[in-house]
């Protein structure tokens, strides 16, 4: 059975990765509003990963013995000021993703909870590749310029890794 401090700070994760699922709807539909569709579909398609991880996390807890929570989630922005800025904003998120499943590993370690602390190695490494795919794309934009966007556009399909795995019974 899973301790209390555990299942919550799962919890707190269960939320984080659904508000990671809809800021990236948010960003999506301002993509597909502006004509980006390419842009869009890589959006969409990170709205799915990040639904799945929530998922996991859901799962995981109720494996567990414990009691997943399905939260309200916080509405994201809706207007973004360029595909730059967007990007970017979608790092700093990652990157406090990165932050906040490093926080569960520390506990799960303090706690000597082994399990929880195997279950979320896939975590640590989906982590330095959903990072590394966005520096890459902040790069690609930073090579192509502010004001060209059809030819990054008609690209960014083919930067995206496929899908490493899918989450257990779902
Ligand atoms: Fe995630
Ligand atoms: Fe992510």
């Amino acid at each position: 059975m899973v301790k209390k401090k555990i299942e919550n700070i799962c919890n707190r994760q269960i939320e984080r990765e659904g508000y990671s699922s809809n800021l990236y709807l948010a960003m999506a539909s301002w993509a597909e509003n502006n004509g980006l569709t390419g842009v869009a579909s890589w959006l969409y398609a990170q709205a799915d990963e990040e639904k799945m991880h929530m998922l996991k996390f859901i799962k995981y807890v109720n494996e567990r013995g414990g009691k997943a929570v399905i939260p309200a989630l916080k509405k994201p922005g809706t207007d973004y000021k360029n595909v730059v800025e967007m990007f970017k904003e979608v790092l700093k998120h990652e990157e406090f993703i990165t932050a906040s499943i490093n926080e569960i590993v520390t506990l799960t370690l303090d706690e000597k909870d082994y399990n929880t602390h195997n279950f979320l190695q896939w975590f640590v490494t989906e982590q330095v590749e959903e990072e590394a795919s966005v520096r890459t794309i902040l790069d690609k934009l930073n090579l192509i310029g502010k004001n060209n966007m059809y030819q990054f556009d008609r690209d960014i399909m083919s930067f995206r890794s496929p899908v490493t795995d899918a989450p257990a019974n779902a």
